[in-house]
């Protein structure tokens, strides 16, 4: 079932969005190329979610032991920190959930370490952040459910890359994973029509090679079968009349420093 939330709902789940937005951007910003560690991302989330008086939406979620999945070059997604350093030119998928006041916000961003990595690799974290908000600007009303999946593999495919299938986005509200299904995949105009006050997490990861992934022996981590690289970008979207409205994002004003 789906649920559907109300505008002071969204604004709920807004909240927590921005926790999670302010936790990915101080991560990112903090990563030392050579010296940071998978497990220090997890405590920098740890950390960040308490100083936020929020908590993790991750931990202990169906036995995972961490608050951020970490997820290195051919690694996709649900990736357990551990003492792996990131070394400069590394990708780094970081995904982190929080909970406030009851409401979940999820999202995932795929960094270069040291701010660069292989033209390959740059244009891969480009072409899947443009993915991600492709399917994003399909999540209105009217539109149908595949038509989200539909316009980011389109996207992906066009410019030579693929999605991958066995894992998909997801509704998203008082629980980190509600229904339905969000693939990044499909052919448009299937699945449910696409309502005001439903809120989705999109979440598209896309390979260099083929879309096929396994799982590691460690039960969580998704690698690529063929080795290549792989990048995750995600946000938690709540659908408006208008279109579609991004509840993961750090408001302008705090961007911006303004007041310090
Ligand atoms: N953001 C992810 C998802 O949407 C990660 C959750 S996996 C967890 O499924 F186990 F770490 F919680
Ligand atoms: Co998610």
């Amino acid at each position: 079932m789906i649920t559907k939330k109300s505008p002071a709902q969204i604004e709920k789940m807004r909240a927590a969005g921005a926790v999670v937005a302010r936790c990915l951007k101080e991560i990112a910003e903090n990563i030392e190329p050579g010296k940071t560690t998978t497990l220090d991302i997890d405590k920098m989330a740890e950390e960040l979610i308490e100083k936020y008086k929020a908590t993790s939406s991750f931990k202990n979620y169906r036995g995972y032991p961490n608050t951020v999945c970490v997820a290195v070059n051919e690694e996709v997604v649900h990736g357990i920190p551990n003492d792996r350093a990131l070394m400069p030119g590394d990708i780094v998928g970081i995904d982190l959930g929080a909970i406030v006041d009851g409401w979940h916000g999820d999202s995932a961003i795929t960094v270069a370490v040291g701010g660069k990595a292989s033209a390959e690799a740059m244009r891969l974290l480009r072409v899947t952040r443009e993915a991600l908000y492709t399917g994003i600007e399909a999540a209105r009303p009217g539109n149908r459910l595949s038509d989200i999946g539909h316009a980011i593999q389109s996207y992906v495919e066009k410019n030579g890359y693929s999605v991958v299938r066995d894992l998909v986005g997801h509704g998203i509200g008082r629980s980190m994973h509600e229904d339905p299904h969000v693939p990044n995949y499909g052919r448009p105009g299937k699945g449910v029509r696409l309502e005001e006050g439903m809120t989705l997490a999109i979440e598209p990861m896309v390979n260099i090679g083929s879309y096929e992934v396994e799982t590691l022996g460690d039960s969580w981590t998704v690698v690529t079968r063929d080795g290549s690289l792989s990048a995750h970008f995600e946000h938690t979207v709540a659908i408006r009349k208008d279109g579609p409205d991004i509840l993961t994002i750090v408001p302008a004003e705090e961007a911006l420093n303004i007041n310090g």
